[in-house]
């Protein structure tokens, strides 16, 4: 599908709530299936990735019940699945699943098929299975990637440090450490986001946490609890560049994480001299959260440092979007990573600002964006959930309609879009592809 994006007659207002933190959601939805007895969770992302993490953990077992905008998920007695475990577009979804199914007792002795989409199915699985085979976990791969077969089996503890600075990575061998034998640490390469280390506590497990190492002692039982999912800055993200960039608006973001391994995103919007007012952030859980006050700014070009890029790494494409309205030149260092996301972000965003006439320079491992005028025209999401969105947010302000092919994978986690933007003020609407 095509979603056709009017350039804007008139300023963004209004008050937004952001919808639940995907990976807050993935992570819920694990360890609340590993847990023994009934968790219940509000705000859970209601999006295609989510769903995919949600239905693997009924598929193990778990029993997922839905009443009042409530999940309940019953887990603690998990049985291997009869069919693949199919986690559609979501890395998250199949790394995090991995390191926690490696080494779970209740599967000895059966194995369990994980599969995905296309797009999952290129990304690279190796990073994951390193450490999980270090464990002792037993995993058949096809040349680094999908589809997996795991082997549940006994694991030890291990003291690990990724290559890459990885949330996913870092979950999966933690998650892992739950049934191994003694302790399992991380060593972080670089900060990356820490929901799992937060979470973990908060379902009885305890973990040390000390500079970049976080480590934890296998055979500790997880315990069921209450949970509210915050709203997910990297969705909000959207709304919030909407606002900086079409002139004369104001928006108010309420219930908006503000975890700072999560909060890179507004660190390069203020050195871009984007006007985002922070308000006094309030725990939820174990989570910072707060809100948020944006106004129309004249956006200027920045040199991203790279030590931002982990704490803002799903934000780079709307981030490339503003740059290309942005005065003078941004440059992005440091990013390779994003090659290997849904899909090349780099290589993709850079073809569509092009297709736009924004002049743009990709490199190695980032790109040179020249702000200037926006054309509309006919530009592709490849499949990327997140590329579809911030071009959305590009069309807003190009000199005519943008048309965004292949942008139904904005389902993967914000199947609310169109309608939040709308509610703003945007024009925004569907079209069948030719
Ligand atoms: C995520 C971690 C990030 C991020 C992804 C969600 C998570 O990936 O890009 O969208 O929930 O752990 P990496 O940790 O691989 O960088």
């Amino acid at each position: 599908m095509r979603l056709v994006v009017e350039p804007a007659c008139g300023p963004l207002t209004g008050r937004y709530v952001a919808p639940g933190d995907k990976s807050i959601s993935h992570r819920l939805a694990i360890l609340a299936g590993l847990a023994e007895g009934e968790s219940v969770v509000s705000g859970y992302l209601d999006s295609a990735d989510t769903h995919a993490t949600l239905a693997a953990m009924a598929s193990l077992g778990a029993v997922v019940t839905e009443a009042n905008g409530q999940l309940r998920i019953r887990g603690g007695t998990l049985a291997a699945p009869d069919t693949p475990l199919d986690l559609g577009n979501s890395g998250t979804g199949v790394r995090l699943l991995a390191g926690a199914l490696a080494g779970h007792p209740q599967l000895f002795g059966h194995r369990i098929h994980l599969v995905g989409d296309a797009s999952l199915s290129r990304r690279p699985m190796d990073r994951i299975i390193e450490p999980l085979r270090g464990m002792g976990g037993k995993i058949e791969d096809r040349s680094g990637c999908l589809p997996l077969v795991l082997s549940p089996a006994p694991l030890r503890g291990i003291r690990y440090r990724p290559r890459v600075a990885s949330a996913q990575v870092k979950s999966a061998v933690l998650l892992a450490g739950l049934w191994a034998d003694g302790e399992t640490v991380v060593v972080e390469p670089g900060p990356s986001r820490d929901h799992t280390e937060r979470l973990l506590p908060a379902f009885g497990v305890e973990v040390s946490r000390r500079d970049e190492e976080i480590g934890l002692v296998g055979g500790q039982t997880l315990q069921p609890g209450r949970f509210h999912v915050p709203g997910d800055l990297s969705s909000a993200a959207f709304a919030v560049a909407a606002g900086l960039i079409v002139p004369g608006s104001q928006i108010e973001l309420d219930n908006v994480g503000l975890n700072p391994s999560r909060d890179g995103v507004l660190r390069i919007l203020e050195a871009m001299h984007g006007q985002v007012d922070r308000h006094a952030a309030a725990a939820v859980g174990n989570e910072p959260v707060g809100s948020l006050s944006v106004q129309a700014s004249g956006l200027k070009g920045a040199d991203i440092p790279p030590a931002w890029v982990p704490l803002a790494i799903d934000e780079f494409p709307v981030v490339m979007a503003l740059a290309a309205v942005a005065e003078g030149r941004t440059t992005i260092r440091g990013a390779a990573e994003l090659r290997v996301k849904e899909s090349d972000r780099l290589a993709v965003m850079c073809r569509q600002l092009a297709r736009l006439g924004v002049v743009v320079n990709e490199t190695a491992d980032g790109a040179e964006i020249q702000g200037g005028p926006v054309r509309g025209g006919i530009v592709d999401s490849c499949g990327d959930h997140r590329i579809a969105m911030s071009l959305a947010v590009l069309g807003l302000v190009a000199e005519a309609p943008v048309r965004i092919e292949n942008a139904e994978w904005i389902r993967t986690s914000y199947p609310g879009f169109v309608d939040d933007l709308s509610a703003l003020g945007a024009v925004l609407h569907w079209e069948e592809e030719e």
